[in-house]
């Protein structure tokens, strides 16, 4: 069955919308599976620029069915707000976009969590979106989450929310000293929510199944990257959700043999926000270099993004986690600004050179890169439109990538616009 994973290979912002977008033209089907509205996926059509956090990036594509999983947590007033600004563009979402009963709904008290939490980890905080998401997906776990399904039910959501809010207030009161949420005003806004919402929500296992049966490709957008994974990324620097390919399984309802293809998005450098280890993190003028020339500032909370060479440990990693079939290379353009590029192709950790990306967080924190230099290519590339055009230097350092994660480079993208991008071989041939 044509079901395709697009996921994030490094610590996220690796340009997943752009790439979702651009293969949507090939799609009748874009799912997001988990993550909510900490992810900013930026798509560029015509010059426009239109950042998307927690609708599909099928969504400028007006023949393609858009669906948010059971996966996901959504914040249903940014989630409005956002349909609003994709309406107002002229692209319309009913009947088109349908969200899972079962995606469970950050709450305004998962806000105030995140933040407070935060706050009291002090030094040691993560560096979160300040999103709800840590909090929303923890009341998942621990049975006190509303799901969509509850929200746009009134019969259900007075009774759910009165029970679920004694409880949080007491943790907002007695934990962090603030103030309790008002039920009345609570209710009030969500159930206004949930009126607007409510024709979105659909049976959305049964729509992706049907649009399997029927041979339609359907496009699975992940959010996030392959190190914030709540299992295999840097724990406790992550985020709260299954990104790996994995995770479509259980966040939108398909088995794993219905999923033919992994497509891993990598930036032709590493970039991450937040707080974590980040072995090679450029703390010099390159890596402010390539913060200014890739706009390197996250597109959900504006922090800078830090920034540093490409990590083929990491991908190597990522690429295994994952099982990628194909990768997709974005951003080169970038690195025209440097003479020369590093590629880590190893680690010194405790003076033993070490290919294997280590599972325990505190030995990472030790490693130091070892890198190999290739000369960089010093001209504009992002006018290039075939694997031909490039530089004979960029497309050694392509090959070199490909060789050392062991997944072929599929798609070259050479700009923010969607026509600046290099077909080398189809992803979904
Ligand atoms: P996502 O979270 O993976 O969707 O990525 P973001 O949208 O957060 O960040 C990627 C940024 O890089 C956005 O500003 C994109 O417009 C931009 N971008 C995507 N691909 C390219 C590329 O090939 N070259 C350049 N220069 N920018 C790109
Ligand atoms: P996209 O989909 C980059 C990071 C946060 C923080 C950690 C936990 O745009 O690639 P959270 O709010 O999820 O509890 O924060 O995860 N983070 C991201 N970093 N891109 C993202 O999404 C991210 N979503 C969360 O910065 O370090
Ligand atoms: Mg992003």
């Amino acid at each position: 069955m044509p079901a395709y994973v697009i996921v994030g290979m490094q610590w996220g912002d690796e340009g997943k919308g752009k790439i979702v977008d651009y293969l949507t033209r090939q799609a009748s089907m874009v799912v997001r599976h988990q993550g909510g509205n900490n992810a900013g996926h930026t798509l560029v059509v015509n010059g426009k620029q239109t950042i998307l956090h927690l609708v599909p990036s099928g969504i400028l594509h007006d023949e393609t069915v858009c669906v948010i999983g059971n996966g996901t947590v959504l914040d249903p007033g940014v989630l409005l707000a956002e349909i609003d600004g994709i309406e107002a563009a002229g692209h319309s979402c009913a009947g088109r976009l349908f969200l899972s009963p079962s995606a469970h709904v950050i709450m305004p008290y998962h806000k105030l969590l995140d933040k407070a939490q935060e706050t009291f980890r002090g030094k040691d905080k993560i560096g979160t979106t300040g999103r709800g998401i840590g909090p929303a997906y923890a009341d998942k776990a621990d049975r006190f989450g509303i799901r969509m399904g509850d929200l746009v039910n009134p019969a259900l959501f007075g009774d759910k929310l009165a029970a679920v809010l004694e409880y949080k207030n007491k943790i907002l009161r007695d934990c962090f000293g603030e103030s309790p949420l008002a039920f009345d005003a609570v209710w009030a806004e969500c159930s206004a929510y949930a009126e607007r919402l409510r024709p979105y929500v659909a049976d959305t296992v049964a729509m992706v199944h049907r649009a399997l049966a029927k041979k339609e490709r359907v496009v699975f957008e992940g959010a996030q990257g392959s190190m914030l994974d709540l299992d295999h990324g840097t724990f406790p620097y992550v985020t709260s959700s299954t990104t790996l390919a994995g995770g479509v399984c259980a966040g939108a309802g398909i088995g794993p043999k219905d999923i033919t293809g992994v497509i891993g998005i990598v930036k032709a450098y590493s970039t991450r926000v937040g707080e974590g280890p980040f072995p090679t993190e450029l703390t010099c003028e390159t890596g402010a270099l390539l913060r200014a020339r890739g706009n390197e500032y996250g597109a959900t909370t504006g922090r800078p993004r830090r920034c540093g060479w490409i990590d083929c440990v990491q991908l190597r990693r990522a690429a295994m986690l994952n099982g990628a079939t194909s990768l997709v290379l974005t951003k080169p353009d970038v690195l025209s600004a440097v003479d020369a590029v590093q590629i880590c192709t190893a680690y010194r950790l405790d003076g033993a050179v070490v290919t294997e990306f280590p599972s325990q967080i505190d030995d990472l924190a030790r490693v130091e890169p070892v890198f190999e230099e290739m000369p960089g290519w010093k001209t504009d590339i992002s006018d290039c439109r075939a694997w031909e055009e490039l530089p004979g230097t960029a497309q050694r350092y392509f090959e070199r990538i490909e060789a050392l994660v062991g997944v072929p480079i599929d798609i070259v993208s050479v700009g923010p616009g969607r026509e600046q991008t290099i077909d080398r071989r189809d992803p979904f041939g």
